[in-house]
């Protein structure tokens, strides 16, 4: 199976005019979501067409002169391939096997073995590897047993099991949406009708406009009316707002940076990424681990401290410590005593860093296992790697990382409970349970992430005149202390250490004034969350601004700036955590006048050849 993330739209004119060089524009606008793969589909009098390649939109419209069509109904599509190639095959629109229907989306079947199945047992010609393309044969079997198109849509998607957003246009003009997760828009002009992925695919073609959420249906008939449904066939009643976005607005989906908009995605981006991981890579790297003299964890950066998470995940629940070290540090100290036996997971979420590469490459050259794990599977990591599991966050575009941070932690969690499972031989479905995790814990990050926001907004106020601070935590969030230091100082070029709070007595403690602020992060571990509480009193004394994350309820004397964070449990509590300190980092960095998105001196992928 190949997974993907996707921007889709389908504009249908009201005036007979020519849609599609609309069509080409908004998916360029969509871009954000990735551009390895395009297509578009439209009703021509010969029936619906269908032109994709693994190419940017522009690229395609060149590429096969699709500057001369017109039609007055057409969708398009822009693909970022987040497992398996970009291959043209598997770009969409998807066609079924006599052709009622075209399909895209974005997101990624779960039971996409199971499905793949039935159906080429039914004969079924399978072009591709895509998950998506099972739908439409699905849709079409419907349609082959008398079912209306819209009736035949919603028992098809009625059958998938994942993160799914999906359009589909019929032969005749109709186009059906649905949606798992994520919102799906409909705009509204006098001169069309449009369903988009993304708020701003509206922008230039409505003026006002609605949106689907989870389990809901949207439907554009072929005589132009539009009517919403559930997945059980029941109308859904919606009231349209104004519709309006500023044009520099565009390229980040109505975000002011592309920092805040992937904070915004990481409910989804977790989904999306226990969704994608498949059992058996999955198994095959959980059979690496346990059967490994010594395992190695190597990633810099942000991807370090996930690495340092994962080392609590997998001693905690599968008894093995892996030793966690920076690529650097691994080259110069570790590499000369590698070989046969070890297994190194190096963890990198462009796939490109050097020294992650190189320790990747060197690792293997001396007869370690290596199991990249990445977001970028066209990666020099993917290929120096015996074995890859994907992190499947979608495109991440503001330098600092975020969405990708709170998926390789979904992914390291999978990892370790399925190396657990395997060392107990118990035959636990550890992909489904995960996802059940996943599902409620993407509820409780959905419906907090508003609130946390504001939160973060406020403290940020307390402690964006400080020259320097500290992140302080203990137990498995203290990982997270250094990755909030790390975010503040790239985002907002101030100076912060992250702290194990049992050492802030041993030394860093003597400098606290009022010139330096302290960010608490409440411990998971009690007594440790006792005495880091009585830590904030007494640093309250020494005049420094504080601020405390907080999973619970207790109230510290005198303290005022708290953020609190949703209790997800002891392993999905640190992406809460890093949430906050996330959009901490942004509101400092915002009131500081930065732009986080490309913060100087640095590059989304750092090379020291
Ligand atoms: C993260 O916000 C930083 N931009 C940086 O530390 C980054 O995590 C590091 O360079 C590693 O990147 P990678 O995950 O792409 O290997």
């Amino acid at each position: 199976m190949v997974t993907a993330m996707g921007g889709f739209i389908f504009i249908r004119s009201l005036r007979d005019a020519n849609v599609v060089p609309l069509v080409e524009i908004t998916v360029r606008r969509m871009e954000f979501r990735g551009r390895d793969c395009s297509g578009i589909a439209w009703i021509s009098s010969e029936g619906l067409k269908v032109v994709k390649d693994s190419c940017p939109i522009s690229s395609l419209f060149h590429k096969y002169n699709l500057g001369g069509i017109s039609a007055t109904v057409a969708l398009g599509h822009t693909r970022y391939s987040t497992h398996g190639k970009a291959d043209p095959r598997n770009a969409h629109p998807h066609l079924d096997c006599k052709g009622f229907v075209a399909v895209v989306g974005d997101g990624a079947l779960r039971n996409y073995e199971e499905l793949q199945l039935e159906l080429v047992e039914r004969g079924h010609k399978l072009v591709s590897k895509s998950d998506f393309e099972l739908v439409s044969h699905m849709v079409e079997e419907f349609i082959d047993r008398g079912l209306s198109y819209v009736k035949a849509f919603t028992e098809a998607v009625r059958r998938t099991r994942g993160l799914i957003s999906i359009l589909a246009l019929f032969r005749d003009g109709t186009a059906v949406a649905y949606t798992s997760h994520q919102p799906i828009y409909v705009g509204l002009s006098e001169d069309f009708i449009t369903i988009s992925s993304t708020m701003s695919g509206l922008y230039g073609n409505s003026k006002s406009f609605t949106k689907i959420d989870g389990g809901e249906v949207v439907i554009v008939a072929s005589d132009g009316s539009v009517s919403f449904l559930d997945l059980q066939g029941r109308t859904a009643l919606k009231s349209f707002s104004a519709y309006s976005l500023e044009e520099y607005l565009v390229a980040t989906d109505g975000y002011p940076h592309h920092m805040l908009r992937e904070i915004y995605e990481v409910p989804y981006s977790i989904l999306r990424t226990a969704s994608a991981i498949q059992a058996k890579y999955l198994e095959l790297a959980s059979k690496i681990i346990l059967r490994s003299n010594r395992v190695f964890v190597v990633a810099n950066g942000t991807s370090l401290h996930a690495g340092m998470v994962f080392s609590y995940y997998l001693s905690e629940l599968a008894n093995i410590v892996p030793v966690v070290v920076s690529a650097s540090e691994f080259l110069l100290y570790y590499l000369d005593n590698i070989g046969v036996g070890d297994s190194v997971i190096a963890v990198s979420q462009s796939g490109e860093t050097s020294e992650v590469v190189r320790s990747a490459y060197e690792a293997r050259l001396r007869g370690a296992t290596v199991i990249g794990a990445t977001n970028n599977i066209n990666s020099r990591l993917t290929r120096f790697s015996n074995l890859y599991l994907p992190i499947a966050a979608g495109p991440e575009l503001a330098v600092p990382a975020t969405k990708t941070f709170a998926s390789t932690l979904i992914l390291m969690y999978v990892l370790a409970r399925s190396v657990s499972s395997m060392a107990s031989s118990t035959s636990s479905k550890v992909l489904d349970e995960v996802w059940n995790e996943v599902e409620k814990v993407h509820v409780e990050l959905s419906s907090n992430l508003g609130r946390v926001d504001n939160e973060a907004r406020e403290a940020s106020k307390v402690i964006v005149n400080c020259s320097s601070g500290y992140v302080v935590s203990r137990g498995i969030t203290y990982p997270l202390a250094l990755e909030g230091a790390l975010k503040i100082k790239e985002s907002a070029y101030v100076h912060a250490e992250g702290v194990e709070g049992g050492e802030l007595r041993h030394g860093p403690i003597s400098i606290l004034d009022k010139n330096m602020f302290v960010v608490f992060i409440e411990p998971l571990e009690r007594a440790a969350a006792e005495d880091t509480l009585k830590m904030v009193e007494e640093v309250q004394s020494y005049e420094s601004p504080v601020v405390l994350i907080s999973h619970s309820s207790k109230v510290v004397r005198g303290l005022e700036t708290v953020i609190n964070v949703p209790m997800i449990g002891r392993y999905f509590t640190p992406i809460s955590i890093a949430i906050s300190l996330q959009l901490l980092a942004y509101w400092i960095a915002r009131y500081r006048g930065v732009n986080v998105d490309q913060p100087r001196r640095l590059a989304k992928v750092v090379k020291v050849e």
